[in-house]
């Protein structure tokens, strides 16, 4: 088995920017301690991927990496075990995670965290959603499908040129109303920054804090994620009415919270 270092950026000595020297051996001090190394080559064993190339977004929370197997890429999201990894998280989120766990396991309830992500792309692949194909989890790394090809990854909604507003509105429509109709999920953290941009299509990723649409909370939150589209819809020239969103994407299907009879 090659040491397990070298698994993580391997073309480092073909980079001859010094500066990107440095940057990777911070980002290796950083993300890759002692047992996610051992994790990264379980996973090379298990075939999931050859070695992690370069990060794509690196962030409080975690970082994204592309990976390459074969000749083709993945993605590996790796969460930051950090007692301030969980600090801007809904709570509504964490409940479920709590009766699993400690909440001062920080470690558990971040491995806890990963299949959740885990978990839910599956659904969402499953009831034909576009999100990002899950392939494996272990410990804090999440391992999916590269959304991108060899120049680069795709780029985020928030990043994009959009010639076609309309048309991305009815994307937008059909890939949401999926999610509550087939998966019977609310993602609750949507915006232009959680939405890649690849080949006129949307592919919604960050999914781990997704909850049921039978959650007291989902319709409040399906609001608030249609709310920033259209914001950002509007911005480029596409009014479209946040109530009219709404039942497009099947809103009508979820009971509004309020007193049980
Ligand atoms: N499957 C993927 N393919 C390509 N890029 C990705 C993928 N998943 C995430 N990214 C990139 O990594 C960034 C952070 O990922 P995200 O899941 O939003 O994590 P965070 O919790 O840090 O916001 C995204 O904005 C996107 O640029
Ligand atoms: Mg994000």
């Amino acid at each position: 088995m090659p040491r397990s270092e070298a698994l993580v950026f391997p073309r480092r000595e073909r980079s001859e920017d010094r500066r990107k020297e440095a940057e990777q051996r911070k980002l290796l001090d950083e993300f890759f301690d002692h047992a996610t190394l051992i994790a990264v080559s379980r996973l090379v064993n298990q075939g999931q991927f050859d070695s992690i190339d370069f990060p794509i977004a690196t962030g409080k929370e975690g970082g994204v990496f592309r990976a390459t197997r074969g000749n083709e890429y993945r993605a590996v999201k790796i969460y930051r075990i950090s007692n301030t990894t969980f600090r801007h998280l809904p709570p509504y989120a964490l409940e479920e995670l709590r009766h699993q766990t400690s909440v001062r396991n920080f470690g558990g309830l971040i491995f806890g965290w990963t299949r959740r992500e885990h978990t839910i792309l599956g659904r969402l692949t499953d009831a034909g959603v576009r999100v990002p194909r899950p392939f494996a989890h272990l410990r804090n790394m999440l391992v999916m499908e590269f959304i991108g090809d060899e120049r680069g990854a795709a780029p985020r909604l928030k990043d994009s040129v959009v010639d076609d507003p309309a048309g991305l509105y009815e994307t937008l429509v059909h890939q949401i109303r999926a999610m509550v109709m087939n998966a019977h999920l609310v993602h609750g953290d949507l915006s232009p920054y959680n939405t890649l941009y690849w080949d006129q299509q949307v592919v919604l990723i960050d999914v781990a804090q997704a909850i049921d649409s039978a959650h007291p909370q989902a319709l409040h939150l399906l609001e608030r994620d249609v709310t920033n589209y259209a914001r950002y819809l509007g911005k480029l020239g596409f009014e479209v009415d946040p109530g009219e969103f709404l039942r497009a994407v099947g809103a009508d299907s979820i009971r509004p919270a309020g007193p049980t009879e």
